[in-house]
């Protein structure tokens, strides 16, 4: 097996956070006194110089870097290496005050005044070369450092800028796309609608709030443009890095879904997926286990952009944050918790958002190892100790990875187009959400599932949903066609193939693109229902085509409740397996499976299947579908108890059995064997785990989900 550890230098897992010494330089005291309580804690990485520019260059062309060169050294002969990052996610006042042009301009075209973060125009050269020049420096000066590990590129990259400069780049960028065609362009997007046809580029402008908003193609583009831009401008400082650095890998902190870039693209630039993970723990709309669920999706999205090496978990609070609607503690317990999570989801690293909490500004609420009290007898420090000792007895898992047999198709363009899309309700589109159900749901069944493009080479899967597939990328339908011929089980949903990469509609039959074919199905109309209103469908033979009995109960022939749209379907030569219950449609087809025999010389007893389920049902609901699938496909599915998750990492030496009690109260999970590396004990069938428990199994064995 390839060596995936992400640093050659550090055994084990990365523990550490953003640390900022240049707000505490007239601190010695204080300074000294981090490496104790950072020694105390198990920290082993210190993120510095997220936001140092003014620091370093308090003065346009003087640079000050000996103190960052005395921290570095102290944090080294400590045992502390240290992830730089260039500062370019924040501006000095001297430099928006010589070049103006740096600051953004919003979509109501007014510039920005200095200030804040986050909130550069990514066209403008000055910014380019003056991030270049600050960047170029850093590496000269820190790059061959004992203690470097890794380039941080700027901080959680985002945004869009509206100024002239970005407008004319972004025409540039259309001139390129459409082979300098207008009338390609006019076609693509259908500009004869409301007479908006171009005669030449130069009469293109962004999509200003009132300006032209009204043309699909136009509100997509500008959104690939956007992140393209943002993807050119994080190259151009990678470019600088590994001139001068080759061998030490770069990162940029993502965020959780996040919408204005398509980071499928960004990772392709990067060494390492790193996200910043800030979930709403103990909220008052969902169950806790709701809540870590879907930070277990937010992992596998991230895991799944660089699925041969783990990912790092950037920033997380040790405690609470400072812009949550309501800054809840974590409760005891959680912390280590959530920690233990992210490992299990692929993750080398626990990383915090932040070492120390400052004295003022925006942050100095937001939570950090070490509080204002500088004491390490708190709740918060103890739990990060503890943490770190974990951490120490979890280096085993360092470079195993998360092996998934099931994915999820999620694509950002067809997420910007179904947004933008005129059509459904505004209020119940729901795309990301209701992707990350479906997820959710077979991680309660035990079973991992990647999250991936929907034109990615789908061959190393067995079970693939692709809910909402509205758009469809050039490669999809050939992707989805060989992977149901090879013998996979695909399951798609109503709202799929409705549209091409540029917004047009497919003629002929929805979902286009040859999908109707593969399905067996038309989708003629689809129904979008008011919030109270419900329709169901009929399992005559049971979900899985024959009526299961257990104890002489018929199972398997339960009705979902469907809600929110159904889609009216003309059945070519697929097989019906549901029907709708009501409405005018009563007794259609509403769930549909066409099969695909793999050759028998090939595969004997293996069959594809392309299932369509028409209207949106409850992912719970759907669980014995997606059972059928997983049982078809040969992927073990696990009983787990209640607020129980489980996960599997392999490795060279082992395979790592993950099990976290999103509970408060005390479980046993049966069918548990392998030693706990955290507390060295043999469990062979009974494992107990208590509130917010969790163990972390070291077995020989083969993953069982991959029996
Ligand atoms: C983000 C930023 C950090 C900090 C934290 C606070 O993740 O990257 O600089 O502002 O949020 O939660
Ligand atoms: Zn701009």
């Amino acid at each position: 097996m390839e060596k995936t550890a992400l640093f050659p230098q550090v055994k084990g897992i990365l523990h550490g956070g953003d640390y900022n010494p240049e707000q505490w330089l007239d601190r010695p005291d204080i300074l000294e006194e981090d490496i104790r309580l950072m020694k105390k804690a198990g920290i082993n990485s210190a993120t510095l110089g997220v936001f140092s520019w003014s620091v370093y260059e308090p003065v346009e062309g003087e640079f000050h870097f000996d103190w960052l060169q005395e921290i570095m050294d102290r944090l080294y002969e400590n045992g502390i290496y240290t992830i730089l990052a260039t500062p370019s996610g924040a501006r000095p006042a001297w430099l928006d005050a010589a070049y103006p042009e740096a600051m953004r301009v919003s979509a109501h075209n007014v510039r920005d005044h200095h200030g804040n973060r986050h909130n550069h125009c990514m066209s403008s050269p000055i910014y380019r070369k003056k991030t270049a020049v600050i960047d170029r420096k850093l590496a000269e000066r820190f790059g061959s450092h004992p203690g470097l590990i890794m380039w941080h590129i700027s901080n959680e990259l985002g945004g869009e800028c509206f100024c002239p400069l970005c407008a004319e780049r972004f025409r540039e960028y259309l001139a390129d796309k459409f082979d300098h065609d207008i009338e390609k362009l006019n076609q693509a997007w259908w500009t004869t609608f409301w007479s908006h046809r171009y005669n030449s580029f130069d009469q293109i402008e962004p999509p200003f709030e009132h300006g032209e908003r009204s043309i699909m193609g136009l509100n997509l583009e500008w959104k690939r443009f956007t992140s393209w831009n943002m993807n050119d401008f994080m190259r151009s400082e990678i470019d600088v890095l590994k001139e001068i650095t080759p061998d030490i890998p770069v990162t940029a902190n993502f965020m959780e879904l996040f919408y204005g870039l398509n980071y499928r693209n960004l990772a392709k630039d990067l060494d390492v997926i790193s996200w910043d993970s800030y979930p709403r723990f103990h909220n008052d709309y969902e169950t806790f286990q709701d809540t870590m669920l879907w930070n277990a999706f937010q992992h596998a999205l991230m895991r799944s952009l660089k699925p041969e090496k783990p990912f790092m978990l950037m920033e997380s609070t040790p405690s609470l944050v400072n812009w949550h609607p309501f800054n809840k503690l974590k409760r005891p317990g959680v912390h280590k918790l959530a920690c233990i999570q992210a490992l299990a989801c692929g993750s080398d690293t626990v990383q915090y958002f932040q070492w120390r909490k400052g004295r003022g500004s925006f942050e100095q609420f937001h939570g950090a190892v070490v509080d204002h009290n500088g004491s390490e007898d708190t709740r918060v420090f103890r739990e990060v100790a503890e943490v770190g000792q974990a951490l120490c007895r979890l280096s085993p898992v360092a470079g195993s990875l998360v092996r998934a047999r099931a994915a999820l198709l999620f694509d950002w363009d067809n997420r910007w187009a179904i947004h933008d899309a005129g059509a459904l309700s505004n209020q119940t589109k729901k795309y990301e959400d209701t992707c990350m159900k479906i997820w959710q749901e077979f991680r309660r069944l035990g079973v991992e599932m990647d999250v991936v493009a929907s034109d990615g080479v789908l061959d190393r899967y067995d079970v693939v949903v692709a809910p909402m597939l509205y758009m469809l990328q050039p490669g999809t339908a050939s992707a989805l066609r060989s992977f149901v011929e090879k013998g996979g089980q695909l399951l798609a949903t109503y709202f799929t193939g409705y549209v091409d990469e540029n917004q047009l509609c497919y003629l002929g039959g929805f979902p286009g693109n040859g999908l109707s074919e593969l399905f067996g199905i038309v989708s003629e109309e689809i129904d979008t229902l008011y919030p109270s209103d419900r329709n169901g469908i009929r399992f005559e033979k049971g979900i899985s085509g024959k009526i299961r009995t257990k104890e002489g109960v018929p199972e398997d022939t339960a009705v979902w409740e469907v809600k929110d749209y159904a889609e009216i379907l003309r059945v070519k030569d697929a097989k019906v397996l549901g029907v709708y219950t009501g409405d005018f449609y009563q007794g259609t087809a509403a769930v549909t499976c066409k099969e695909y025999p793999v050759s028998r010389e090939q595969t004997p007893s293996k069959c594809g299947r392309a299932y369509y389920v028409a209207a949106r049902v409850g992912a719970g609901q759907m669980r014995p579908l997606f059972e059928k699938l997983l049982e078809d496909a040969g992927i073990r599915t696990r009983k787990l108890p209640e607020n129980v998750d489980y996960c599997c990492r392999t490795g060279e030496e082992g395979v790592y059995e993950f099990y976290l009690n999103y509970g408060t109260a005390p479980v046993e999970v049966p069918d548990v064997h392998g030693t706990d590396l955290l507390t060295g004990e043999k469990v062979e069938d009974i494992l107990g785990l208590g509130a917010y428990g969790v163990a972390v199994l070291q077995t020989a064995a083969s993953p069982r989900h991959l029996e």
